[in-house]
């Protein structure tokens, strides 16, 4: 029997994590705290069905959308990017600095081949996103984590890492931070962007809940505020249109771009035409406004009620963070082991969570994280998101008693 090559070895422990959670996606008798998946009710089911139609109709009969596409992607979508997602939050950009990708997971990859050689330093916010550190584990690259409180990543502790440990990349989640709900600041936005161009290093912005927000302002793009080239932006459709559909994009450099180009070509050659097709439509329709508002409005009840089930019946000492976007709060309950007593959780009360030290990386200090759990609450009603808090949280209790 063939040896596997050795990165499957540095994936399994993360692999085994990732399995976890996308299995508590998978249904069954579990209340899942632990998904990160929209809502069944947030795919726009019956206008993909009339773009379909519209789609393979017309004397071309679709032919855009089943042949192979370029490397780049379909114009129709860069331009739904540069004019729906950027221009509107105050970046302008051109389309031959936008490639669509397969997912906003894609870029991550991506900017690993182009920039990373094993042992290099990737910086990463500390917790981190798990698909993001696995995929730079199997590019056999080091995380080191930095610190993170309320406003994003701790400036301070980035630019002693970045003296002490010159990496070549940092990887931020800048809006609605996953897992912990987090928001960036407008002030270290800018400062991260001046750091990356003072000492040349790579950042990648990876930012696909930014347009899911529920209170606050809309904040500017890292992206803005660069004037050497070097962050690089990545988003995705997953959150604002259909997962299933794998789409994202990087925003680069002219240079950049180009090598992307050539990754994608080497790698998959083009991302679906079909998916792309369709949600080129969606937004030229003119839909996307409005399934947003919804989207927001939506969610935002959600977060409420979370928000309101962790004061109301969680352990007085719990301390949890409050998103203004995106899918999930970060809990914390010091003094209980909360890894540890998932199984249990599980078991006893049918409900399950993110595992918070499954999110940090080496270099913690031992324990670390493990009073923690990510909490989703886009995918659950509010119903069921107080009722089964309320459970927990009295489960919770107990063991504190
Ligand atoms: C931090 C982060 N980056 C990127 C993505 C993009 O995922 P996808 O490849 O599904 O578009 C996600 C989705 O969960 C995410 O949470």
């Amino acid at each position: 029997m063939a040896k596997f090559a050795r990165r499957i070895e540095t994936m399994a422990e993360s692999a085994g994590q990732l399995h976890a959670l996308t299995s508590s996606l998978a249904g069954g008798s579990l209340v899942s705290f632990g998904a990160g998946a929209p809502a069944v009710e947030a795919y726009p089911f019956d206008k993909i069905r009339d773009i379909c139609g519209e789609v393979f109709s017309g004397p071309e009969k679709g032919l855009d959308a089943v042949k192979y596409g370029g490397t780049m992607g379909l114009d129709s979508l860069r331009e739904a990017v540069r004019d729906c997602l950027l221009a509107p939050r105050g970046l302008e950009a051109d389309i031959k600095n936008i490639m669509i990708t397969a997912g906003g997971i894609q870029p991550m990859n991506f900017l690993c081949q182009l920039y990373i050689e094993p042992g290099d330093v990737i910086l990463v916010e500390s917790p981190s996103f798990i698909h993001g550190t696995t995929i730079f584990k199997m590019f056999e690259a080091r995380l080191v984590p930095v610190d993170l409180d309320d406003q994003g990543m701790d400036m301070e502790d980035l630019e002693r890492k970045i003296r002490e440990y010159h990496p070549k990349m940092i990887y931020t989640v800048p809006t609605f931070h996953n897992p912990t709900g987090v928001t960036l600041s407008l002030e270290r936005r800018k400062r991260l962007a001046q750091l990356a161009e003072e000492y040349d290093v790579i950042v990648l912005e990876d930012d696909p809940y930014r347009e899911i927000r529920y209170s606050g302002e809309h904040l500017p793009f890292v992206k803005s505020f660069d004037r050497s080239g070097n962050v690089i932006l990545s988003g995705s459709f997953s959150k604002i249109f259909s997962p299933g559909s794998r789409l994202g994009f990087i925003l680069a450099s002219d240079e950049q771009i180009a090598a992307f180009s050539d990754i994608k070509l080497c790698t998959d050659t083009c991302t679906n035409t079909m998916a792309q097709a369709i949600a080129a439509s969606f937004f030229k329709r003119g839909y996307y406004e409005d399934h947003l508002e919804y989207l927001c409005g939506l969610y935002r009840s959600r977060r409420d009620a979370m928000l309101k089930a962790l004061d109301a019946y969680f352990p007085a000492c719990t301390k949890h963070t409050v998103p203004d976007g995106g899918y999930y709060v970060w809990a914390e309950v010091p003094g209980l082991d909360m890894t540890g007593m998932a199984k249990e959780i599980a078991d006893e009360l049918d409900i399950c969570y993110g595992i918070g030290s499954t999110f940090y990386t080496e270099g913690n200090p031992e324990g670390s994280g493990r009073s923690t759990m990510r909490l989703n609450f886009s995918g659950l009603t509010e119903d069921v998101i107080e009722e089964n808090l309320k459970k927990l949280g009295g489960f919770l209790k107990e063991k504190l008693a």
